[in-house]
C-alpha cells in the first residue's frame, strides 16, 4: 500500500493502534485527520505534530459520522485513505441475558455498524479519487474464538467477510480494500491489556505493519508475524489446538 503523500482519515486514533499509527503515517509524510469521543486527545495529537488535524466522531452514533465526514472532506478535499479503526472489546456472559445482550448490542453497533456508516459516508468521494483505499481492522479472534469476548469475535470475523466481499465489489474502482487484522497488542482495549505478557508491544506492532505497507503496495491482508498463528490455523490444519492454546493463555479463561 503506498503510504506515501496520502491524505488519511483515521476514526479511533486517540489512543492505541490508531494513535500509533496516524503518528507513524504523519511522520512519513501523510496528512492525517485522527477521531475520536476523547476531544482533549485529538487537541494534544493536532498540538504535537503539525501534520495532523483532528475531529470529534462517535462511530455509534449515525449522525455524527455524517457531521464528521462533511467536516473532514470540506477540510480536505484530497482525502484518499479511510482507516476504520475505531473498536471496543468486552466480556461477555451468555449463560444469562444480562451478561451480554447490552453489550453485545454496543460492540455490534461499534465494531460492525460504525465501520458500514463510514464507508457509506466516504464511498462516493472515495470512487472519486485516482487511487484510493479503506483499510479495515479485523482481529486474529476473527480466525479463532476467545471464550470471553463472543460478539467481538463475530464483529470482527464479520468485518474480515465484510473486507473480502468489497473488495470483489471494488475490483474495477480505484477503491482497494486491504484488512488490518491485529494479533494481541498492548492498548487500554480491555482493563489490564495495556500490560499483558501475551500482546506485542505496540511500538514493535507499529513497525512490523509500516514495513509490510512500505514492502508490498497490493497487500490485502496485514499480517504480523505473531498473528499468523490464529489466522491460518485451519489452512495448517490445527485449528483446535490454536483454539485451545488461544484460551489457555487468556487471563479471562478461568472466569
Ligand atoms: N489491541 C489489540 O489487542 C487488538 C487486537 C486486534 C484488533 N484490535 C482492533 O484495533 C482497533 C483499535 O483498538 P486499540 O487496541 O488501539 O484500542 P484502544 O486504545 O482502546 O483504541 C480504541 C480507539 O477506538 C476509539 N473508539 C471506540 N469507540 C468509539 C466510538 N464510539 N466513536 C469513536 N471512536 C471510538 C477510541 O476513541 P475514543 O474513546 O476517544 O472515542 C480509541 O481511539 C480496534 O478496532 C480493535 O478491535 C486491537
Amino acid at each position: 500500500m503506498d503510504i506515501t503523500g496520502r491524505t488519511v482519515f483515521i476514526p479511533g486514533a486517540t489512543s492505541g493502534i490508531g494513535r500509533a499509527l496516524a503518528i507513524a503515517l504523519a511522520e512519513r509524510g501523510n496528512t492525517v485527520i485522527v477521531g475520536g469521543r476523547r476531544r482533549e486527545l485529538i487537541d494534544d495529537l493536532r498540538a504535537a505534530h503539525p501534520a495532523i488535524d483532528g475531529v470529534e466522531i462517535d462511530t455509534s452514533d449515525a449522525a455524527s459520522i455524517d457531521r464528521a465526514a462533511a467536516e473532514v472532506l470540506e477540510r480536505h478535499p484530497g482525502l484518499d485513505v479511510l482507516i476504520t479503526m475505531a473498536g471496543v472489546m468486552a466480556a461477555e456472559d451468555w449463560t444469562s441475558p444480562a451478561g451480554f445482550v447490552e453489550t453485545a448490542e454496543r460492540t455490534v453497533t461499534t465494531n460492525l455498524l460504525g465501520p458500514i456508516r463510514l464507508i457509506g459516508a466516504f464511498i462516493e468521494h472515495l470512487l472519486t479519487r485516482p487511487a484510493a483505499t479503506i483499510m479495515t481492522v479485523s482481529s486474529g479472534l476473527a480466525f479463532a474464538p476467545l471464550r470471553v469476548t463472543p460478539t467481538y469475535n463475530a464483529t470482527k470475523a464479520a468485518i474480515h467477510m465484510l473486507s473480502e466481499s468489497l473488495r470483489l465489489q471494488y475490483a474495477d474502482t480505484p477503491v482497494s480494500i486491504v484488512e488490518l487484522v491485529p494479533p494481541a497488542v498492548q492498548t487500554d482495549l480491555m482493563p489490564g491489556h495495556a500490560e499483558n505478557p501475551h500482546a506485542q508491544p505496540l511500538d514493535d506492532y507499529i513497525a512490523e505493519v509500516v514495513a509490510i505497507l512500505e514492502r508490498d503496495a497490493d497487500v490485502r491482508e496485514v499480517l504480523v508475524e505473531r498473528v499468523t498463528f490464529l489466522r491460518h490455523g485451519e489452512a495448517r490444519g490445527d485449528y483446535a489446538d490454536v483454539v485451545r492454546a488461544l484460551n489457555a493463555s487468556d487471563p479471562h479463561a478461568q472466569r
